[in-house]
């Protein structure tokens, strides 16, 4: 059944009655999903805890509602098309009744393997559909899958294996990207010296090479070879933990945001459908990797939960060449296209050219998420891409709130450039001064929060509640602080201005500044560091490190490569810094707090106003960080 709305009115007319009656509303939506047992209270509540629950005692399957609920029609529809990274590999395409197979025949598996309801599975795959499968099979058991973006380091992967505690990871012996052939598994192995777990279970992908621990490596094929393609899916509590996605924030280490099974359920169906406009038949491509919550939401759960057709990708946007973004599209005649301002950006870097020759007449929606689209490539997309024609929906949305919060309705919201536009319906927003008043009415600017429960938010963070009230709820009583900053303009828009916290967002990847402080200082020459974020012209913000480190033994050029490498090692090359200037000393109160405005001046080159610096220790400091800035 579809809750899709239609006009601009259709819209301002539900989002009324979602802020004045949100149990109705979401009630309303909530019964159009199959569940073994109706809720019996729709919403329990309070930000000060916190503690929110939605669709109480209510008891469903995640997968239900993307298979069984939908068998008799939608057997035969095609559920994942996947496009490999060698644009000479046959695609592959799952039917629902297939991928339903798949998911039976692997969660049997994983059964057969000792894991049950409740118990946490890792996994560390390349973008290949038994990734889906993965996280189904875990779902339609009980089992909490917390993806890990393959990229991530061995270290980083032990760091996460080991909060969440889990009893398997799930693999692939190698990954095909662009050109390079990465070595998957020799990372599983490292960082399970460190954390181990009972059972891995390795997908073929690369063929190439590996070892395999007797007793606690499985090959996937092997796993399913006797698995019956049925299976009784487990009864899940609506509040029962879905999936944990560790993320980054202010402080130095990722924290693993929970998301529980009814409500993320059902705000991701009923976003996805909304936002994209997606009809029946149509093909919808998000270029989101499974590791990040983009891919959660709107590769997986979302669009299968609405019977989509969603197409997986498991390359880059410039192998083999700039144009496969458009290859693609072309080839399996993509409907709505949906990805990140630094991929535009880098695309746009080539020029014209490369989209040259291909048809890209199929496209009528395009989608931008992950950081503040500028409006110079926002105009070259809509230009050049969606051929003045698409609109393009910018959704604005963090690991935290599971779903799309801020965005137009493609081809129902009027667009603006840069402007993510109107909350969906449900959600209500709230812009604050650094007090916490509420600034009220049109053209205003502030902090982003949101003060009223919406399905698919945050529960806690793993093993910590605690440190889940004082990141968001702890800033402004009785709300939830989002960490951005937003202007509402003279028509009631929504525009977001970027992090108010120490939190970089480098090519739409969130990165906490302390996160790569604490690697760079794990250098054994390194004796202090400060991080901030500036502007680049492709990664949206680049990573700019001073660090104070000891020579002796060391070429300036020698060290700084070493630190990189070892960030690399550490988080993973997406964490590498792209600046690093080796300084005498920070800029630091006599408090000793350092003053990280100042840094975030001199990496931006803007010099002309520092601010007060009276309140330095040493104000001397600062001239010697200008006078050697990259
Ligand atoms: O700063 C905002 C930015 O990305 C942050 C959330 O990052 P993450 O949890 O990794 O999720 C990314 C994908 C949903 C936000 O706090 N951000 C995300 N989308 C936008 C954005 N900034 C501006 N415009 C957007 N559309």
């Amino acid at each position: 059944m579809s809750d899709r709305l239609h006009t601009l009115s259709g819209y301002l007319y539900e989002y009324q009655k979602s802020v004045t009656q949100p149990e109705e509303f979401w009630a309303r939506i909530a019964d159009s999903f199959y569940w073994r047992k109706r809720w019996s209270k729709t919403l329990k509540w309070n930000f000060k805890d916190p503690d929110v629950k939605w669709f109480v005692n209510g008891k469903l399957n995640i997968t239900e509602n993307i298979f069984e609920r939908n068998m008799f029609t939608m057997a035969d529809r095609p559920a994942i098309i996947w496009e490999p990274n060698d644009p000479n590999e046959a695609s592959r395409t799952l039917t629902y009744k297939e991928l339903f197979h798949e998911v039976c025949r692997f969660a049997n598996a994983l059964k057969a393997k000792g894991i049950e309801k409740g118990d946490r599975v890792i996994i560390y795959m390349p973008m290949v559909p038994e990734a889906a499968v993965a996280m189904l099979a875990c779902a339609r058991i009980g089992a909490i899958h917390s993806v890990v973006f393959a990229g991530f380091s061995a270290s980083a992967l032990a760091d996460r294996i080991k909060d969440c505690g889990a009893k398997a990871v799930l693999t692939s012996d190698g990954n095909f990207r662009g050109s390079k052939k990465i070595a998957v598994k020799g990372l599983v192995d490292e960082a399970l010296e460190k954390s181990p777990v009972d059972t891995v279970i390795v997908y073929q992908r690369t063929h190439q090479e590996i070892t395999m621990k007797e007793g606690r490596d499985f090959w996937w094929h092997d796993a399913v070879a006797d698995q019956a393609d049925t299976n009784v899916a487990e009864e899940m509590d609506s509040e029962d933990m879905l999936f944990i996605l560790y993320t980054s924030g202010s402080t130095g280490k990722p924290k693993g945001v929970v998301h529980t099974t009814g409500g993320y359920m059902v705000y991701t169906k009923y976003s996805f459908e909304n936002v994209f406009q997606y009809s029946p038949g149509d093909v919808y491509w998000c270029t989101a990797d499974i590791g990040w919550i983009t891919g959660h939401s709107y590769i997986v759960y979302g669009p299968l939960l609405c019977g989509a057709t969603t197409l997986m990708f498991e390359g880059v946007p410039t192998y083999p060449d700039a144009g496969r973004f458009w290859a693609v599209v072309e080839k399996h005649k993509v409907n709505q296209f949906y990805t990140a301002p630094t991929a535009i950006r880098a695309l746009q870097a080539y020029g014209t050219e490369p989209i040259q020759g291909y048809d890209l007449s199929s496209l009528k929606v395009l989608g931008s998420v992950g950081e503040p689209i500028n409006e110079e490539a926002w105009h070259w997309y809509h230009t050049h891409i969606g051929k003045d024609k698409c609109p393009i929906v910018d959704t604005w949305w963090q690991t935290e709130t599971g779903g799309i919060m801020v965005s137009p309705l493609a081809g129902i919201t009027p667009t603006k450039p840069a402007y993510a536009t109107l909350p969906l319906p449900g959600i209500q927003l709230c812009i604050v001064d650094a007090d916490g008043n509420e600034l009220t009415g049109n053209g205003v600017e502030g902090n982003l929060c949101v003060k009223f429960p919406w399905p698919s938010m945050i529960r806690t963070t793993y093993g910590d509640h605690d440190r889940c009230k004082q990141t968001y709820f702890s800033t402004y009583p009785n709300m939830y602080f989002t960490g951005d900053g937003v202007k509402r303009d003279h028509d009631g828009y929504y525009r977001i201005l970027g992090r108010v916290d120490d939190v970089i967002n480098v090519s739409g990847h969130r990165m906490g500044t302390a996160e790569v402080e604490n690697a760079i200082n794990e250098h054994p020459k390194v004796i202090e560091s400060a991080v901030v974020g500036y502007p680049h012209e492709v990664k949206g913000q680049g990573i700019y490190a001073y660090v104070i480190c000891d020579l002796t033994n060391r070429t300036e050029e020698n060290l700084i490569q070493e630190i990189k490498d070892s960030v690399s090692k550490i988080i993973g090359p997406i964490a590498k810094p792209d600046k690093i200037q080796l300084v005498p000393g920070l800029p630091k109160t006599r408090s000793g707090k350092i003053m990280r405005r100042i840094l975030r001046k001199v990496a931006e080159n803007s010099l002309d106003n520092m601010g007060d610096t009276s309140t330095l220790l040493d104000p001397e400091v600062v001239k010697q960080i200008i006078e050697g800035r990259k």
